[in-house]
């Protein structure tokens, strides 16, 4: 399997390595939450330790997506800052990247992601698919678009869909009434769901996703029931098409206090260190 099924990791238990001069980000620290041993892509926690710079026309020859889970990041002349979104199709021409304080960026690479001096060639940069940045802590929120999810709790931020596989990312936010009821159907979709907990806890039949939890869920897999009383904020993928939701007839009860049994390859599991600090997001 190219991408194996992890659900789910706390990210706070993945150690933090330093990437090297050939990467896309020399000099970056990276948390590795999953990745696809065929095309090369990768879901990475990015740390950009302050000062950090890199002075260089180049492009990256794979579509990255990136979110901010905090400082600020500057690329060419657009700053990012906390909550903030992009989008930027492989080729997609940069000159500079700077930060001054740092910055922590939830990264999405769909391919091998080189940095590659100078413009892209003819044909790699496909303007149709940038998303230059959406402003998540500044622009209006609509409701879900799911029925069965609609409520005055729930609010959804579409951030990008592509415009030929509707491949698509978007925020959901739920409050401390949103999701609270004692059963919930399953449900199963037909795409790769993927999911980064940016705040808040949420309780599934596997255990409880805290703040920095996250999974990567192979289409075709029934799950939930889903339920959350605190409340929570997150970051959604789907991949092989735009999402859709088979639900199951019958509602299940909400396990809230489930104990931690994920679904995790081998090696991942070894990777874990068990003694992380849950104090930090992530
Ligand atoms: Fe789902």
């Amino acid at each position: 399997m190219a991408r194996p099924h992890i659900e789910f990791i706390q990210t706070q238990a993945v150690s933090w390595s330093t990437l090297g001069d050939d990467s896309a980000r020399p000099g970056t620290e990276v948390k590795l939450l999953s990745h696809d041993t065929d095309s090369k892509a990768v879901t990475v926690i990015l740390r950009y330790p302050a000062g950090w710079s890199l002075d260089q026309e180049h492009h990256v020859d794979s579509d990255e997506e990136l979110y901010v889970l905090s400082g600020t990041l500057t690329i060419n002349d657009t700053l990012y800052e906390e909550g903030d979104y992009a989008f930027l199709p492989a080729g997609f021409p940069r000159s500079t990247m700077a930060t001054s304080d740092g910055a922590d960026v939830m990264t999405f690479f769909e391919g091998a992601h080189n940095r590659v001096a100078g413009t892209a060639p003819d044909g790699l940069y496909d303007g149709r698919k940038l998303v230059a940045r959406v402003q998540s802590k500044s622009v209006a929120w609509g409701g879900a678009n799911d029925p069965k999810v609609a409520s005055a709790g729930v609010k959804y931020l579409a951030l990008s869909r592509d415009p030929d596989t509707g491949d698509t990312t978007w925020l959901l936010d739920i409050d401390e009434t949103g999701m609270t009821g004692e059963v919930n159907r399953l449900e199963t979709h037909p795409v790769v769901e993927e999911v980064f907990v940016v705040s808040g806890e949420m309780h599934m039949p596997m255990g409880v996703l805290k703040k920095g939890a996250y999974f990567w869920r192979p289409p075709g897999i029934s799950h939930g029931p889903v339920g959350t009383k605190t409340g929570a904020l997150g970051l959604f993928r789907c991949k092989g098409g735009p999402l859709t939701t088979e639900w199951s007839e019958d509602a299940h009860p909400v396990q809230w206090n489930a104990p931690y049994d994920p679904i995790l390859p081998e090696a991942v599991a070894a990777s874990l260190s068990p003694d992380y600090d849950a104090t930090q997001p992530y």
